[in-house]
């Protein structure tokens, strides 16, 4: 997961990613399937892009009771995905039972895929997390907080911004991942994220994977544009 740039497959269904994969040719990548793309197309959409070479992040932030939390994961264990999250929020408990449940679900011999936990979304402010989720004080302590007992879970990082990267690994340790979205180039539109950084921000910052989406998905030119994230991000000419 290292140094990885994650592609994030915000479309609408599967027509739309095999158009924005088309450009791409037999290029590997590591994409992330969120939500939106899972619920119309289901565990194929996976098994698409797992046989076309693609790494995959499945990123449908799990949040509710322990069991429940448990069950679906030894489920979505079995679709092989090399990382996968949960909402710190759900609590220590219920991200103990998540990688029970992961462990149970992967075959014998396998890997399991890496656990993070989202911390605050990279789409919410300080104002609006002490104002409607009654967390008083920084976001960024809130964050840390979150963190701290994602690690204490035994979870393998979190999803973070770029601005609590650095603590978290100063506190955390290196091996605990940081996954950062709302990453922007500077002249990027931010849309709905608030929190945002640059890719030069995000590697001074020591995080482990950034993810990007509509940067790269929306533009004219996808490989272009990916390969010009990819030096911005890893700090070299390709
Ligand atoms: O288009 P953009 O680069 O903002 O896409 C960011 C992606 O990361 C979206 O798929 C969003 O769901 C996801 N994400 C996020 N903030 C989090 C966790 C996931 O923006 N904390």
């Amino acid at each position: 997961m290292d140094n990885s740039l994650i592609i994030a497959l915000d479309f609408a269904n599967r027509k739309e990613v095999e158009q924005f994969l088309q450009s791409f040719k037999s290029q590997e990548l590591f994409v992330k399937v969120g939500m939106e793309l899972f619920y119309q197309e289901g565990p194929d959409i996976v098994h698409y892009l797992k046989e076309n070479g693609h790494r995959i992040f499945l990123d449908l932030k799990l949040h509710d009771i322990p069991n429940t939390v448990k069950s679906a994961m030894k489920g979505l264990a079995k679709l092989e995905c090399d990382l996968v999250n949960v909402h710190a929020a759900g609590g220590k408990e219920m991200m103990r039972a998540a990688l029970e449940g992961l462990e149970e679900g992967t075959g014998a011999g396998r890997k399991r895929p890496a656990c993070i936990a989202v911390t605050q979304l990279t789409s919410t402010s300080e104002e609006q997390m002490n104002k409607e989720q009654l967390i008083p004080g920084p976001l960024k302590q809130s964050v840390l907080h979150y963190a701290a007992i994602t690690k204490e879970a035994g979870l393998d990082g979190v999803v973070c911004s770029a601005w609590e990267a650095a603590e978290i690994r100063e506190n955390l340790g290196e091996k605990f991942h940081t996954v950062t979205p709302g990453i922007r180039m500077p002249e990027d539109n931010t849309g709905d994220q608030k929190r945002i950084a640059t890719p030069e921000f995000a590697r001074s910052a020591g995080v482990t994977s950034i993810v990007v989406g509509r940067s790269i998905t929306r533009s004219i030119d996808p490989v272009k544009s990916y390969d010009k994230w990819i030096e911005a991000w890893r700090g070299v000419q390709l």
